[in-house]
């Protein structure tokens, strides 16, 4: 065991500045402000419309503010890991085109694809390489441009989703703060649950593709919303238990936002009361990989070093996990990006 710990030392976010509201989305499909704000939590989410900006327009921003506000050079940054379901393309990975884009010229970097788990899962990888001592300085970002894969007649999911981009530095800490534990999980038993099937080598792109509706993301509702409530407390129970962590000494629980009533069900489960529950879901919706940056983000300024976090999601495939995380650092120690 080793007391180098990879530490969060700064936090970024991206938002595009068109709102869809539920009223926007009421002029699209037979569907009301009442029953999406009621059954999801969600009010209105951020689109960005722009078809020439993606996932890696997103991604490089929220970058450049945590190099910002940390107060360092892309060319410090040694390795780039990007969690996305909406690559700017299948390849080179969208990490390449940030790496070019902000000028990190040493850096390394890969894609994690896994849904709205691909953040933690990217963030556990990136720990090993700090506890490991093979670096120095991991960027890892969740970014996803949801609205390219999101089919705006389907009235079940396109209530749900939304762009945006969160980022975070990762740096050594010897202080005890950092990411202290993590439990990750797959089960592909049930991927037809939710996923998208066109584009992929088993269904490329071609004219039937697109005309049976094969490149926009599918999902089976309600027993996805089990599966969630189940993953999601189930594993963030057992990180607490291994760690003899109790309610009373969780700050915050950062959920995976994907409906508040999911949410509601795993903090029961974990004994959280709300008041300690990171929500933003109301005004972004369900952004996938970068729901947890952006509540982060949003939270960081009421954080103090030494709080403990449990981070928690649940998506595709399926995946879920959950991390603790010690804070380490207090936000008006960085720069403002101002
Ligand atoms: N507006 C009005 N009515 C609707 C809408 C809508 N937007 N969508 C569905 N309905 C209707 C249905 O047609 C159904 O009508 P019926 O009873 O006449 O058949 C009724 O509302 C109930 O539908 P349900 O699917 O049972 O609604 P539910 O309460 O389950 O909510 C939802 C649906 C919001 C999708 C929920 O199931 C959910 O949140 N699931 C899990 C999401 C999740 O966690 N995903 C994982 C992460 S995402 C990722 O990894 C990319």
């Amino acid at each position: 065991m080793t007391d180098r710990k990879a530490a969060i030392t700064a936090v970024g976010h991206y938002l595009p500045e068109e709102r869809l509201t539920n009223r926007d989305l009421e002029k699209l499909v037979d569907t009301s402000d009442e029953w999406i704000t009621s059954r999801t939590g969600i009010k209105e989410r951020r689109i960005l419309r722009d078809p020439d900006k993606a996932t890696s327009y997103m991604a490089v921003r929220a970058a450049q503010m945590v190099l910002d506000r940390r107060g360092i050079g892309a060319d410090e940054v040694d390795l780039i890991i990007i969690a996305t379901v909406t690559p700017d393309m299948m390849f080179p990975a969208t990490a390449c085109l940030v790496q070019a884009e902000l000028g990190a010229g040493k850096a390394w970097g890969f894609d994690v694809l896994a849904a709205c788990s691909g953040f933690l899962f990217a963030l556990s990888a990136a720990a090993r390489f700090i506890e490991s001592g093979k670096h120095e300085k991991v960027l890892v970002i969740g970014a996803d441009k949801m609205s390219t894969i999101v089919d705006y007649t389907d009235r079940t999911t396109c209530i749900l989703f939304g762009d945006g981009a969160g980022a975070v530095l990762l740096e050594a800490n010897t202080d005890g703060n950092g990411i202290l534990d993590s439990m990750e999980r797959v089960d592909g038993n049930d991927w037809k649950g939710l996923c998208m099937l066109g584009g992929g080598s088993l269904h490329p792109a071609s004219p039937t593709s697109v005309e049976k509706r094969l490149h926009y993301l599918y999902q089976d509702g309600q027993p996805v919303f089990k599966r969630a409530v189940v993953g999601m407390a189930g594993v963030a129970e057992a990180i607490m238990k291994r760690n003899n962590l109790t309610g009373d000494d969780v700050r915050y629980l950062v959920p995976h936002q994907a409906n508040l009533r999911i949410i509601d069900a795993t903090a029961r489960r974990m004994g959280i009361p709300m008041e300690k529950v990171m929500l933003n879901i109301e005004r972004y919706g369900n952004t996938t990989a970068a729901t947890l940056p952006l509540c982060l983000a949003d939270w960081e300024h009421e954080l103090v070093p030494g709080d403990n976090l449990i981070l928690a999601a649940f998506g595709g495939g399926f995946s879920w996990g959950s991390t603790w995380v010690k804070w380490a650092y207090d936000a008006a120690s960085l720069n403002s990006t101002h």
